[in-house]
């Protein structure tokens, strides 16, 4: 198949292309800065809907740090309404399904499953990856992850994982109509995961519960959009409450294995740490 994948060299985007390419499917890989492909993957411009042409299946996901995910995908999903094609997947966030109806990725999940269009919608909990990207420079700097999650535990996923279900997904008729929350299989507190970072890297890490109104004051001073810090103090407060916790077997449903777990994570991102 022919599959468009939007975000696709990012945390989830590069590991889906190279799950779809291993499968033997072509790539409509959209970025702001396409360059040369190589067989079976083509890089198209992402500021442009129409690249979408062509493609079998589409995979959405808006980019990190944009607040209004509503506006950013709207155009890819009207274009994926003219083409129809056989599979659309959005991926948006866990426990999205609870948001008011007017907030935007929820927006976004009732217009797709009001479209006509066979679809799945994707949820995944957090990242493992956080840890190697949003994060990294606590650890790198002080050995200290800085976040305010308390004791409160979450059944983080790493984004592996979420490329490969994505790209099974993508290409079977399975799962249409179907809204998945993706999570690993081990709920861990920030406490456990400096624990299993500091194992993998024999680095000392340790966990600080920021207060957060501090949490906010740095994202703010790191230069993120006032509307995002507010959006991510909401989903950290949610964390802290507990709504992070869950475990779902979806990951094993689709891939048939046991997802990934945070000691193979941290072992193989461990460079990223060593600074
Ligand atoms: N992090 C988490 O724990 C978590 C948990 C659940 C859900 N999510 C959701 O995951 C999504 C992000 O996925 P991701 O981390 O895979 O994406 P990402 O890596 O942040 O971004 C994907 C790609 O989008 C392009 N991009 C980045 N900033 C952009 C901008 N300002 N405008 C246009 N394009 C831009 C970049 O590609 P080019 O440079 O090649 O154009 C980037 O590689 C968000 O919707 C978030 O809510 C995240």
């Amino acid at each position: 198949m022919k599959v468009y994948v939007f975000g696709a060299t990012g945390t989830v985007g590069a590991p889906l292309v190279n799950s779809l390419l291993e499968a033997g499917h072509e790539v409509l890989a959209a970025t702001r800065k396409p360059g040369e492909g190589k067989p079976g993957l083509q890089y198209v411009d992402a500021s442009m809907p129409e690249a979408m042409k062509g493609a079998d299946s589409v995979f959405l996901l808006s980019p990190g740090g944009l607040p209004d995910q509503h506006s950013v995908l709207k155009p890819y999903l009207d274009q994926a309404r003219s083409i129809k094609p056989e599979k659309t997947v959005l991926m948006t966030a866990f426990g999205v399904e609870h948001a008011p109806p007017e907030a935007p990725m929820r927006k976004l999940e009732l217009e797709l499953a009001d479209s006509g269009l066979n679809y799945t919608i994707l949820r995944p909990n957090w990242f493992m990856q956080n840890f190697n990207t949003y994060w990294i420079q606590g650890i790198l700097d002080d050995s200290k992850i800085y976040f305010p999650a308390g004791d409160a535990k979450a059944s983080f996923i790493d984004a592996r994982d979420i490329g490969a279900v994505a790209a099974a997904v993508l290409t079977s008729t399975d799962f249409n109509g179907q809204e998945l929350g993706l999570t690993g299989a081990t709920p861990l507190d920030h406490s456990e995961v400096a624990r299993k970072i500091s194992e993998a890297t024999g680095k000392n890490i340790d966990y600080v519960n920021v207060d957060p109104e501090d949490f906010k004051s740095s994202l703010k001073q790191a230069g993120l959009d006032e509307a995002y810090v507010e959006l991510l103090s909401g989903i950290a407060a949610a964390l802290r409450d507990g709504f992070a916790a869950p475990v779902t077997d979806h990951v094993k449903k689709v891939l048939g294995r046991d997802p990934i777990d945070f000691d193979r994570y941290a072992k193989d991102y461990a460079s990223a740490w060593k600074g």
